[in-house]
């Protein structure tokens, strides 16, 4: 041992540390040295004396011999001790101190984490510091953990005030997502909800009806997109018999959905004359069935979801300022899969079919691939991998994701709508695009590059 030289300035305080070793010299040699540091110390001879200790004591690393008898040179017992103290304290720092000659299996124990090793003889210099990094460690770990205690019983407070319609989340992003669908609920106020493909748009969707004051009423769902222009403001305004060529009278979603709830699906595709009519009925609670001339009242909720950057399609004209300016008094921004990976083994394992699990590997390739289909892809990912697998374990393999996108999974490759909408969201800032994707500037940068998208110089006021 050496005296101790810059490490001198490394505080220890209020913290307890149990060195066990059979020889008095030893840990005499650390009490001196820890002391030094701040450190209270606690000796044990012997690994019954240890155990007993820890069960007494207030302990926060433990500094261990491999043998406790002078004939023993094995290292068993240490390894036995080692093993003892992890499973009755699992987070607490260990530091194995070992000979030359034994080197390998304090290498295999330290991998379980919260643990290192030190050869003997060791430097007082990188003791200290060994001791300060597991000290440290163990208290980040500690803060992590408490944060996420919060953050769970916050989720629970929210599931349990909330019908939550089943989404399964774990990333902050998605909890305050949710959290704000939840509060504007109640306000009779239109909800746009912006995302890419299978993100979850209509799950959120469900959440804002489902606790609104209109929960109870009609909810009736229309994918815009789905049919030709005409048809579709028939199906939104209704029609009077021979308003067109074989037109039947009926009853439009409007109509229908009075007092309750009208989620329509891919704004964007809505055309010019459907567009200033649903401004008209948001802004009068007035329409006309297609064919007549008398107004009708109605008062429906709207919730209205797109994919594609509508700021983008009002610079190009082909959708109408004031209709988003009113849809959009809220809007819910649903993350790529990619840019909150927390939520992909939550979701995966939500998707499972009883009876399965997932191997580590196939787990591991699952949080690395992209998604660029989002939650929907990995959905169908999942079921697919149900199918083929030979028994109860998914491994890598049934899950069949596209080779090349494993390979550059440390850069998720987002699709131009995405992009396009955290650039809007963000007012043209790289830097919180990039962070709202999850993404460093560079990356996004490098995608814009690729997908050919400029960089705006961002907008100096909001609309
Ligand atoms: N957080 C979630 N928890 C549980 N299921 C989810 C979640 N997000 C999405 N899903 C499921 O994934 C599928 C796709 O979600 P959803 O239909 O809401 O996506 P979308 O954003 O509306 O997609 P698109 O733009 O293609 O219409 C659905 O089956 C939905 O139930
Ligand atoms: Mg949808």
């Amino acid at each position: 041992m050496n005296a101790p030289a810059d490490s001198a300035r490394v505080s220890l305080a209020g913290h307890t540390v149990l060195v066990i070793d059979d020889s008095a010299a030893v840990r005499t040699a650390f009490e001196v040295l820890l002391a030094l540091h701040g450190a209270r110390v606690v000796g044990a001879a012997d690994p019954n004396g240890a155990l007993e200790l820890l069960q007494r004591e207030e302990v926060h690393l433990v500094i261990q011999d491999m043998n406790f008898r002078r004939e023993a040179t094995s290292g068993a017992e240490g390894v036995r001790l080692f093993r003892e103290i992890r499973a009755r304290a699992p987070g607490l720092p260990i530091i194995l101190l070992t000979a030359w000659t034994h080197l390998e299996t304090a290498v295999e124990l330290v991998r379980s984490g919260a643990s290192d090793y030190i050869a003997k003889p060791w430097e007082d210099a990188r003791l200290i510091t060994t001791v300060r990094n597991l000290l440290d460690l163990r208290s980040a770990r500690a803060e992590a953990e408490a944060l996420r205690g919060r953050q769970r019983a916050a989720r629970s407070a929210l599931a349990e005030r909330f019908d939550l319609k089943g989404i399964v989340y774990e990333s902050e992003a998605m909890h305050t997502l949710v959290a704000m669908a939840t509060q504007v609920a109640h306000a009779e106020v239109p909800v746009l909800i912006t995302g890419p493909n299978g993100a979850g748009k209509e799950v959120l969707a469900d959440i804002v009806q489902a606790n609104s004051a209109q929960a109870d009423g009609p909810y009736f769902k229309v994918n815009l997109g789905a049919l030709p222009h005409e048809l579709m403001e028939a199906e939104l305004f209704g029609t009077e018999a021979g308003a067109f060529t074989g037109a039947r009278q009926r009853v439009g979603r409007f109509e229908a959905a009075d007092n309750g709830t009208l989620f329509l699906d891919e704004l964007g595709t809505l055309s010019g004359s459907g567009q200033a009519k649903l401004l008209r009925v948001l802004q009068t609670g007035q329409f006309e069935r297609l064919g007549s001339n008398s107004a009708r009242r109605t008062r429906v909720r709207v919730i209205a979801a797109t994919n594609t950057p509508l700021r983008a399609a009002m610079r190009a004209g082909t959708f109408r300022e004031d209709l988003f300016y009113r849809l959009n008094v809220i809007e819910l921004a649903v993350p790529p899969l990619a840019a909150r990976r927390e939520d992909i083994l939550p979701l995966a394992r939500h998707f499972l079919a009883h009876g399965f699990r997932l191997s580590k590997e196939a787990e591991q390739a699952l949080v690395r691939y992209p998604w660029p289909g989002n939650v929907r892809e990995l959905q169908n990912a999942i079921r697919r991998a149900s199918l083929l697998a030979g028994g109860p374990e998914i491994g890598t393999a049934a899950l069949n994701l596209p080779a090349a996108h494993a390979a550059a999974a440390a850069e998720p490759e987002l699709d131009r709508a995405t992009v396009e909408q955290a650039l809007e969201r963000a007012g043209g800032v790289i830097a919180h695009a990039a962070r709202d994707l999850g993404l460093s500037r560079q990356a996004l940068y490098r995608r814009m590059e690729r997908l050919g998208l400029k960089s705006e110089p961002p907008r100096s006021a909001a609309p």
